[in-house]
Parts: C-alpha cells; sequence; structure tokens
C-alpha cells in the first residue's frame, strides 16, 4: 500500500489526472462508507438502515506521499458519489483546522457544492469544473455532491492545519444541502436526533 514520504522530501513532479482523479505517484487512500458517517444525516433512521445494508462507499480521498507535516504541502482528490439520504445529498464528514490555517479546492468533474461554516456565518459556492473554492483560516468546511455523476475535487491545504471532525458534530455546518428540481436547497442546520 502506498504510503506518505518522510520529510525531508526532494522535489518532484506529482501527475494528476482529472479524467480518471489518480495522483502519481500516489500516497495513502480513503474510503469512507456510510457506516462511517454517524451523526451526519439528519435522518438517523434512514442512514441507520443504510449503513446495516449496502453500506455504500459515500466518497474516496487518494492522496499525494507529500504527508500532513507542519511546512509540508499535501494534495489530494476526493470523490464524492451520487445520492442522498431522505433528499440530503451526500456529502464529506467535513471539518475545521484546528490550527486556523487556508486551503483551496479546485473541482475537476461533476457538480458539487462548498459549504462553509465559521460559528456564525454560512457560505455556499457553487462547485464546477475548474472553480476554485478558497477556504479561508475559520471556516469549517464540507463538500457536497448535487450532481447525478461523480463530484470530484483536488485540494491543496498546509500539512500542520489538522482535522477536527468532532468541530462539526459538536457546532454543525450552518446549513444543510437537499436535493432540489433545479441546484441545491439549503435548508437551516438542524442537529441530529440519536438514532433509535
Ligand atoms: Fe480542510
Amino acid at each position: 500500500m502506498p504510503q506518505f514520504h518522510t520529510p525531508p522530501i526532494s522535489p518532484m513532479a506529482i501527475s494528476f489526472d482529472a479524467e480518471a482523479l489518480t495522483l502519481s505517484p500516489e500516497g495513502p487512500t480513503l474510503t469512507r462508507r456510510m457506516s462511517d458517517l454517524e451523526g451526519l444525516f439528519l435522518d438517523a433512521d434512514a442512514w441507520a438502515a443504510a449503513s446495516a445494508g449496502e453500506n455504500p462507499v459515500v466518497y474516496t480521498v487518494v492522496s499525494s506521499p507529500v504527508p500532513e507535516v507542519d511546512r509540508e504541502l499535501p494534495q489530494s482528490i476526493t470523490t464524492i458519489m451520487p445520492g442522498d439520504t431522505s433528499g440530503e445529498l451526500w456529502m464529506t464528514k467535513g471539518h475545521q483546522h484546528p490550527n486556523h490555517q487556508g486551503e483551496i479546492y479546485l473541482a475537476l468533474k461533476g457538480r458539487g457544492g462548498l459549504l462553509m461554516f465559521d460559528g456564525e456565518r454560512t457560505e455556499w459556492l457553487d462547485m464546477l469544473p475548474g472553480t476554485i473554492g478558497y477556504i479561508p483560516p475559520g471556516w469549517a468546511h464540507r463538500s457536497v455532491n448535487t450532481g447525478d455523476e461523480p463530484y470530484a475535487f483536488l485540494a491543496v491545504y498546509p500539512g500542520g492545519a489538522g482535522h477536527d471532525y468532532g468541530w462539526v458534530l459538536e457546532h454543525g455546518m450552518g446549513a444543510r444541502a437537499y436535493r432540489a428540481s433545479e441546484g441545491v436547497d439549503l435548508r437551516a442546520y438542524s442537529a441530529t436526533p440519536s438514532a433509535g
């Protein structure tokens, strides 16, 4: 299995294929199935049924070999499958950077959105191939597939920023994104009731 390189890292070319959605050379790949997304969808019963059933892959993250280490600049391609859970569009877990630092997402394929929340304000960016979404320091961020095919984007972020997924469970994301006949239906955030 491909691993991250260990600093000091030599200068290198990393080719990315925006069609095949691969990075070469490649680092580790992360796969998030429905069962990994506990507490995120509003309809907890529908989430539990999907997790206990087919437990589909919701998204994958392929990394370059550049590690998540302070001063390094890692890159990854995230691919979110199309789908919804009781109308709520499939999405990433979302996270805050404990060490507040900026990040860019470059949309590669499909249609998506970038939901950001700073604890008070909510922002939504439509993401189409060629769009760079800028995430300022201190804004939690989540990506959503709003289309009918996989939505993929390249992320470039400071290696020392860290990932706090619990922040989203505690504070929410300010809004939830639902499937609509055109575009996306953004609804005010409401907490997920506990399953059962
Ligand atoms: Fe991030």
